[in-house]
């Protein structure tokens, strides 16, 4: 974090503590807490591990535990735009192998590594559940569907010079903080931003339709159900008696 101010402010601690006051195990509010201190510093620090730890009143080292546990969380700044590359499976054979490479090649930088002007970052992810939309990207967690070496070049390259850039599923990019900050729970007004599902979801929602598909009814109460007649009753009765009889006969015959 050199040249930047690692240190929490009085708001950001106010606001931890907000958090950790919104639910009724405290402990529970430990991932917002650490995305609002990403979105405070820039990255989850000592400091912000010792303070979760203090409010959470458990130890830094389960705090510290859980900020190395999951991706999302970073002990070192990333750029104001990060960008994630799904070169899972179907990602990879469908072009995310060389959407990442060539990524690494325009930006100069490897994995996990940020450009020198602070604005990009880039990682390879795993599988965002966005498979249908092969291969996908995403920056700083809003996805851009099937992608091409091509578009992720230029994706990177507007982020880069201050343009609107509009994910395809989702709002105007953000900076990495301000995202942070509403995985923190602190809404920026605009979820309704954009698009919110893609042809290939929706399809399957029409196909659904079309055939009269519909979930299984949860909300039958238990008691609604039949319970089995008399009759398979006795017959399961009958059968487990008869399948005991048999396994003590070849007990009886093996001791001869
Ligand atoms: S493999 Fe890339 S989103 Fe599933």
């Amino acid at each position: 974090m050199s040249g930047q101010d690692s240190s929490l402010p009085p708001s950001t601690i106010a606001e931890l503590h907000e958090l950790a006051s919104r639910y009724p195990q405290a402990r529970s509010a430990l991932l917002p807490m650490l995305h609002l201190i990403q979105s405070s510093v820039g990255c989850v620090t000592n400091e912000g591990i010792e303070l979760c730890a203090q409010i959470l009143d458990i130890s830094a080292a389960e705090v510290s535990g859980v900020s190395t546990f999951y991706t999302m969380y970073k002990r070192r700044p990333v750029g104001d735009y990060h960008v994630g590359v799904c070169t899972n499976t179907l990602c990879a054979v469908m072009g995310g192998d060389l959407i990442f490479d060539r990524l690494k090649d325009h930006l100069e930088v490897g994995n996990d590594e940020t450009t020198e002007d602070g604005k990009i970052s880039l990682e390879h992810i795993e599988c965002n559940a966005a498979c249908d939309y092969a291969p996908v990207m995403m920056v700083n967690w809003e996805f851009f569907d099937n992608q091409t070496p091509e578009s992720a070049v230029d994706v990177v390259d507007d982020l880069r010079a201050g343009k609107k850039v509009c994910a395809s599923r989702g709002a105007t990019i953000a900076t990495w903080r301000e995202a942070e900050r509403v995985l923190a729970g602190f809404e920026d007004g605009r979820a309704d931003e954009g698009p919110a599902a893609g042809e290939a979801s929706l399809a399957g929602l029409r196909i659904a339709k079309d055939k009269g598909w519909a979930a299984p009814d949860f909300e039958t109460p238990r008691s609604s159900v039949s319970p089995p007649s008399t009759d398979s009753k006795t017959e399961a009765v009958q059968k487990a008696d008869t399948s005991r009889a048999e396994s003590e006969t070849v007990d009886e015959e093996s001791k001869k």
